[in-house]
């Protein structure tokens, strides 16, 4: 008779099996970018660069004579990584400038910052983003997720498009902006575009079981932000390209990074470190073989494919009108 026992030594060797398949499967698979392309002169922004996966990333740019601007919440944490940015990459042009996603308000005063201290800027990473474990609402009424990983981005991009399209006419060159997205979008099957704050889902509560506790429902909504990322990403590299404007916009996943994202376990070590989960980022903002591709998913510093529904070109135009009216874009910020 088989009886199945689940003693310690076991699952340690199938853990450590796991592990070190994974770890073959990330270096076999791991995209680097190989541009040696300097940024001098060139202006760019990385929000939530003061840790993880966007501090890898303002590193490698910096290290490329750019002018950094680490977007970040906490000036207190973003202070110290500017001073080991600096150190490391030689070069004293970083600087910080705070921008919290979850409040329009924060987000409007550090564009408003940016438009008049920096005549161009020529790249714009939207790295920021949080996986919640609870449900919170922002200052502004809308889910916290929502907000930090997409609507927020989502507002900053197009209040910063005026001055990113004069700085790409002025240059005669296509200036990028590059969106962080994750394969957790692949997790979401549907898109209610009545309700994408969640307002109905996370009404309805009852205590007795995770499914209707709406226990998964914070990944639900992790994974839809993710995909109104990548969906906004392919509307607003069309909208460009049909008026010919000098932009190119791209989503990525950056891969399975251990960051502060994954600090809840500590088995997830053989994930990519920051600085290789930085790499596609670094890839769509430096390299001159895509300078002209917009509107694409990239995974490993290469071309993916996206989940069906976020190449659903007639969504993401309704998904675009209805992020205008949840952000409340006002007529004078309207670019399109
Ligand atoms: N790590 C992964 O395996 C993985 C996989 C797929 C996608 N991603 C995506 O990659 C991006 C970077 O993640 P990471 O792994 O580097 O995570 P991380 O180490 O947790 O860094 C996230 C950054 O975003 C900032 N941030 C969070 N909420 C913010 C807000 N309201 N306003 C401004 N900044 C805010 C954080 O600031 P604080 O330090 O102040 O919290 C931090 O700087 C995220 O968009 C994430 O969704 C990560």
């Amino acid at each position: 008779m088989f009886v199945f026992s689940f003693d310690v030594p076991n699952s340690l060797i199938v853990a450590l099996i796991f592990t070190v398949a994974f770890k073959i499967y990330y270096e076999a698979t791991k995209g680097v970018c190989m541009s040696s392309k300097r940024l001098d002169g060139k202006t760019i922004i990385v929000t939530g660069s003061n840790t993880g996966i966007g501090k890898a990333t303002a590193l490698d740019l910096a290290s490329r004579g750019g002018r950094i601007i680490l977007a970040c919440r906490n000036l207190k944490k973003a202070l110290v990584a500017k001073d080991k940015i600096v150190e490391k990459s030689r070069n004293p042009n970083v600087l910080v400038k705070e921008l919290d996603l979850t409040s329009f308000t924060s987000i409007r005063r550090f564009a408003a910052d940016v438009q008049k201290t920096e005549p161009k800027l020529h790249i714009l990473i939207h790295n920021a983003g949080c996986g919640d474990i609870e449900q919170k609402t922002t200052e502004d009424g809308l889910e916290h997720q929502m907000q930090t990983n997409y609507f927020g981005p989502f507002l900053l991009t197009n209040l910063l498009l005026g001055l990113m399209i004069e700085t790409g006419e002025k240059e005669k060159e296509n200036v990028r902006i590059v969106n962080v997205g994750s394969d957790g979008h692949f997790s979401v099957g549907d898109l209610n575009l009545d309700d994408l704050n969640f307002s109905y889902e996370r009404s309805a509560k009852t205590i007795w079981s995770p499914v209707q506790n709406n226990l998964w429902l914070p990944i639900k909504i992790y994974g839809t932000s993710k995909l109104c990322v990548i969906l906004s990403s392919c509307e607003l590299a069309r909208k460009l390209e049909i008026l010919g404007k000098p932009v190119t916009v791209n989503s990525l996943h950056p891969g399975g990074v251990y960051t502060e994202f994954s600090r809840f376990s500590k088995i997830l070590s053989f994930l990519k470190s920051p600085a290789e989960g930085a790499q596609t980022s670094i890839y769509l903002a430096v390299a001159d073989e895509i300078s002209n591709v917009s509107g694409q998913y990239f995974r490993d510093c290469k071309i993916a494919q996206p989940s069906e529904l976020a190449r659903d070109k007639e969504f993401a135009k309704k998904l675009w009108e209805v992020s205008e009216r949840l952000v409340r874009l006002e007529p004078k910020e309207k670019f399109f």
